[in-house]
């Protein structure tokens, strides 16, 4: 039997958020009776495979690009070990500058392949807020012009956002091959593939309300790659392996409903954010927020990561909350070479002793749910400094 979560706060929406019941019902047809393999040239096939054009025109319309640029994938991890390994390979790339800060999903590609001997890998400089040190990157340009810049655009953990269109113009001035994370952004912020000077980036279902395992990697036209996963003619070519007919229809439909909606949504979230920090702010003292979260410009409205001043109870934290039925993430920095912890957070420098909550907002928050998670988190303190 599955247990119900109905009683639960769930602050974590930037590990997954709850897919929309609009995203099921447009879901439900193609697990149904629409079961035809989108491969199959007869009508159960022909049905099919128009559902899977419709969703990448519906994306690519989104993004202000062409449907012949959006590739379906299984999530943003095979995005971006497409982009990463599949540019090195064509171009004979021989260098990637990337940042400390980046997902795994691009960070430990990266270093499997500077391990292979395939790159060398640089890591630009960033500043004490978690910002990309552009001049850094620059004199990394200078030496290494033809490189692979792969570089986050909202950060999962603290939040912080990179300028895509200045990041663009300085890889356009060196020829270098761009590559954007933009799982945390996509859904949230628009992007406008037509003036962004980024060659790839990729997108997540799961993180905008769509469902798991599936995702999308959108492929400049003026770039020309072969496949990451060899196998049938499907995506033109580009991925091979029966398409997840209905998460791609669930993630055109999460995307058309999180574009619909964005603005009242970013209001309503935006808004829960400001007053997670207004209440940690009025009842801890030397609370502080990782990165520069709290920095509503240069953020994504949906993370906040709070750091909480040493105590018994700091490793305990994120145990204390589940218990409290608040789910959230996070955890202390870990140390050099240690994979325990948040190498984000190391990277900063956060001292290990501080509790360390990364808390993520959706559009089914509500205000009871800030409330109840920063009350919650005061009494934990006020039980331990007393
Ligand atoms: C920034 C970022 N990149 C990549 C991924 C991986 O996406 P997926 O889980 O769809 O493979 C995530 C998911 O946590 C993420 O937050």
């Amino acid at each position: 039997m599955i247990r119900s979560v109905a009683d639960r706060v769930y602050l974590d929406n930037a590990a997954t958020t709850r897919i929309s019941p609009e995203v099921i019902e447009a879901m439900l047809p193609w697990m149904t009776e629409q079961y035809g393999n989108p491969s199959s040239i007869h009508g159960h096939g022909r049905v099919v495979k128009s559902a899977i054009e419709q969703a990448r025109k519906t994306v690519a319309g989104l993004l202000n690009t062409s449907p012949a640029q959006i590739f379906f994938t299984s999530g943003g991890t095979e995005a971006d070990n497409t982009a990463i390994t599949c540019s090195i390979d064509n171009y004979g790339l021989t260098h990637a500058i990337t940042s400390p800060l980046e997902h795994h999903a691009v960070l430990h590609t990266l270093e499997y392949l500077a391990k292979a001997g395939k790159i060398k890998l640089s890591l630009v400089n960033i500043d004490a807020k978690g910002h990309v040190d552009l001049n850094h990157l620059e004199e990394l340009l200078q030496t290494n012009p033809r490189s692979l810049v792969s570089l986050m655009h909202g950060n999962n953990e603290i939040g912080n956002l990179l300028d895509l269109n200045v990041v663009g113009d300085l890889c356009a001035q060196y020829n270098a091959i761009f590559h954007s994370d933009t799982v945390q952004t996509v859904g949230h912020l628009r992007h406008d593939l037509k003036q962004l000077k980024t060659h790839f980036i990729v997108g997540a279902a799961h993180k905008f309300n769509g469902p798991k395992g599936v995702g999308f990697l959108y492929i400049n036209a003026d770039v020309k790659i072969h496949p990451y996963i060899h196998g049938g003619s499907q995506e033109r070519n580009m991925r091979g392996g029966t398409e997840n007919v209905y998460g791609i229809v669930g993630l055109g439909k999460a995307l058309e409903i999180a574009y619909r909606d964005m603005d009242s949504h970013r209001t309503h979230i935006e808004h829960l954010k400001k007053r997670m920090i207004a209440g940690f702010r009025e009842k801890i003292e030397d609370v502080r927020f990782n990165g520069d979260c709290e920095n509503m410009e240069r953020s994504n409205y949906t993370v906040l990561n709070v750091s909480l001043p040493p105590s018994d109870i700091s490793d305990m934290l994120l145990f204390n909350l589940d218990i409290a039925k608040i789910s959230a993430s996070g955890g202390s920095a870990c140390s050099s070479g240690s994979e325990v912890g948040s190498h984000v957070l190391g990277a900063l420098g956060v001292a290990p002793d501080r509790g360390n909550v990364r808390f993520s907002f959706g559009k089914y928050n509500t205000e009871a749910d800030i409330d109840y998670a920063v009350n919650t988190v005061a009494e934990m303190y006020k039980a331990v400094t007393v």
